[in-house]
Formats: structure tokens, sequence, C-alpha cells
């Protein structure tokens, strides 16, 4: 199936410079999002109408494998549409029409829609969806039950207004109907703009079958206009995070107050208590204690029975098993090894302005609070660190040592 997915348009709703389908979800453009389940549908090579900053967007693209089809004014979303008919000229079969800003949609219900849509034998189907708050939304338009037409909202009269049956912005077209209809629209609304959703009216009067299949909740139907859609999305998409790792064993004491990307990995008995934020890609494992208050970022893994406390950020770092960092601390660039405890204050200076560095701590080691890790450095097995230690990268350091000071030295036992 050939899929065109919308997203030229500049988003002014969002008062942002930034394109709207680039607005990002747990670090992820809108549109990546979409893209995604787009694929995850089975729709290989989606086409995207890009316009507004359209080398900006174009640059998100490739890794989905979407090709980039250029509206360079933004007339409406029936041009856009247009923009694609060269590049579908050799398409056969329906063609799937999305918008790039409604990232809430899943992969199962466009395959359900399509089936519908097979099975109707319709020449345009549109997935529609029942709305509590349908402003802004074009609605779906019946007569007698039967679909007949969308009207948008600025184009709507009170009666028009008052439905709550509203338009997803996902149709599946007969790719000859398609073009046919869309040859047939004006401008004459109130935005001035050609509307793919006036092909509805035109194409059911020349006895095209139209058809509009409501979604089973209004969720999927969210697009994105403004900030506070924006908002409404990453609670959902936190929302579904999160009960995938409850069904697995995971406890969230505040669901509401912790946030998880997708792409995260969780063991069974791990509880994460509120105010967290952890990044795509992290892995924790089994029977930890995240939390309250930590930041788990990007490329970070934290082993079986380990705790990540209080303020403590973890970024590209390896944590084992065992790992006690129960307070205030930055654990960056670092490989900390199992059974290590980590006192409060413990910080690895990774960055030297120019670089980053790593730090890599033994087993068994005992950091002492407010320890600095001047990075690069290697603490073996089994070394404890005094309170305030600054240790270097000219730091010698072996098996079992204790360092103190700044900048830290080894010290004898009758010392200390
Ligand atoms: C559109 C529908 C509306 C539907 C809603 C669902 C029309 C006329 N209206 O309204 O019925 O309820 O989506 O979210 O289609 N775009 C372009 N080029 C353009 C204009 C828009 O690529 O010239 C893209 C936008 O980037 C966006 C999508 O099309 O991703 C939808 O445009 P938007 O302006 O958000 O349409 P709505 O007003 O939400
Ligand atoms: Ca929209």
């Amino acid at each position: 199936m050939e899929a065109i997915v919308l997203a030229a348009g500049k988003g002014t709703r969002m008062c942002s410079e930034l394109p709207k389908v680039l607005h990002p979800v747990f670090g992820k453009p809108v549109l990546g999002l979409v893209l995604e389940t787009l694929a995850a549908a089975g729709i290989k090579s989606p086409h995207a109408v890009i316009g507004y900053k359209a080398e900006e967007v174009r640059s998100f693209l490739k890794p989905y494998g979407a090709v980039a089809v250029l509206q360079r004014e933004q007339k409406g979303t029936g041009h856009a549409v247009l923009m694609a008919k060269a590049a579908l000229k050799t398409a056969q079969g329906p063609v799937l029409i999305c918008p790039g800003d409604m990232p809430l949609v899943k992969a199962e219900t466009l395959k359900e829609f399509f089936a519908a849509h097979q099975k109707s034998k319709a020449h345009v189907s549109v997935l529609s969806c029942e709305s509590e708050d349908p402003r802004g939304y074009g609605r779906i338009v019946r007569e007698d039950g039967r679909f007949a037409s969308i009207r948008e909202e600025l184009d709507a009269t009170p009666e028009e207004r008052a439905i709550t049956e509203i338009n997803t912005g996902v149709y599946l077209f007969d790719k000859k109907v398609l073009f046919e209809g869309l040859e047939k629209i004006g401008k004459d609304n109130q935005k001035g703009e050609y509307y793919l959703t006036d092909t509805i009216e035109i194409l059911r009067r020349e006895g095209y079958c139209v058809e509009a299949f409501p979604l089973a909740g209004a969720e999927e139907g969210q697009g994105i206009n403004s900030q506070k859609d924006l908002a409404t999305v990453t609670k959902k998409i936190n929302e579904r995070e999160i009960a995938k790792h409850q069904v697995k064993g995971v406890t969230f004491m505040a669901p509401d107050q912790t946030f998880v990307a997708p792409g995260v990995k969780i063991g069974q008995g791990t509880t994460v208590y509120p105010w967290c934020y952890i990044e795509s890609g992290v892995e924790i494992g089994a029977r930890c204690e995240i939390g309250p208050f930590a930041k788990l970022r990007k490329g970070s893994v934290v082993g079986d029975g380990s705790v990540v406390g209080s303020f403590v950020e973890v970024n590209r770092t390896q944590i084992g098993k065992k790992v006690l960092a129960k307070h205030l601390a930055y654990l960056g660039d670092a490989v900390i090894g199992d059974g290590s405890n980590i006192g409060a204050g413990t910080v690895t200076a990774n960055f030297d302005g120019k670089k980053k560095h790593q730090t890599a701590i033994g087993k068994n080691v005992k950091v002492g609070s407010n320890t600095v890790f001047v990075a690069p450095v290697r603490v073996p097995d089994g070394v404890t660190t005094g309170a305030g230690s600054v240790v270097l990268p000219s730091t010698k350091i072996k098996k079992g040592d204790v360092v103190v000071g700044v900048p830290a030295r080894p010290t004898s036992k009758k010392k200390r």
C-alpha cells in the first residue's frame, strides 16, 4: 500500500519557529513516531509532503525510508496531496493518507481500518472518532446516518459545530478517485485553502461510495495543533509506556509523576519512586530502586539489585549489580563494578571543556562523600576514597588502596 504523510505545514498554532512535526515527544520528533507506526503497519517508503523548513524536515526522513515530496507553498491539505501525484504515478491499490501530527494512532488500528475499507468496497474511507471536545477538528456530517461530507470548524454552521464525530485526518482513497476529486476542489472557504476534506462531498455526489469508520476511543485521534496538544500526547505516551512495565511487574509509586520514554527496559520487582525521568534506551535490571528524583539518560544500564536514589543523574553509564548510589551524584561516561557504593555528592567530571572522558570504577569500591573523579580515571577493585577527595588522571591507585585528599594520594593504614 502507498501512503502519504502530510508534514508541510508550519504549525502556526504552536507559536514556534520549529516545524510542528519536529517537536519532540521524549526526544523524538512527532513525525518520527508517525513514521514508526506506518512501518509497524507494514508500509514501506511512505511519501512525506514537506514544505515549511523543508530541509530540516527532510533530514529526519531518511532513517525511516520515507521519500520527500516538496510542497513549496502551503495552500492546504488537498493541495499537499496533489503534490504527490507524480510520485504515485505507477502506484496500484489504495492510498493511505495521514497527518504528520497525529502520533497516538496505533499500527493495529491502521490495519483494522484498512480491513474495514476493503470489506466495504468504498472508494474513500475516513477514520473518524467521537470527541468530547471537537473544537478545531473537521466534523463528520451524516445524512440519515450515511456519511455525506466533512465540514471544517471555521466553515461550519452552529448545528454542524455541535457534531461530536470528528475527522481524524486518516483516509484511504482509491488512487484514481483521489486525484479526480482533487481536480475539482476550490478554495472558497474561510481559510482560502484547498481542503482535502472537500473531496468527500464532491465524490459522493458523483456516485462514489464514501464511508466513515469511527474509532473505538477518542485517544488515538488526538492531533497536535498547539503546545497544549503536544503535552496531552506526551502524557498519553507516558501512560502507555508505564502500563507496559506495570504488567511485567514493575512498581510505580506515582505513575503521573514519573516519566518513562518509549524503548526503556525495566526488570521485574523494580520500584520506581516519584519524579523520575527515564530516557529512551535505558535498561534497568530486576529488583532495583530508582528515585525519587532520579534522571537516567540515554546509554545507561543499571544492574540487578542496584539503587539509583534521590537526585542522582546517570548518563551513558553502566552500573553493575548491587551498586548503591543513593543520593546526590552525577555519574556520566562511567562504568561501575558490582557491589560498589557511591557516596553522596560523588561527581564524575567527564568533560574537560572539549571532550568527554571515561571513569572506570571497579568492584566493591567505596566512594567517599563528595569525591570528584576528574576523568579519565581508573579505580581498581576494593579501593576506598576519602570524603572530599579529588582523583586525578595521574593519581596512581592500586587494588585495595585508600586514597584521600586534594589531589588524592594513597594513604597508609597507620595514618588512617
Ligand atoms: C485537518 C482536517 C480536519 C481534521 C484534522 C485532524 C483539512 C482541511 N482538515 O485539519 O478535518 O479534523 O486535520 O487533525 O484537511 N499540511 C500540509 N500542507 C498544507 C497544509 C497542511 O502538508 O498546505 C499538513 C500539516 O503539516 C499537518 C496536516 O497537513 O500535518 C494537517 O494540517 P493542519 O493544518 O493541522 O489541519 P487541521 O486544521 O488540523
Ligand atoms: Ca492538525
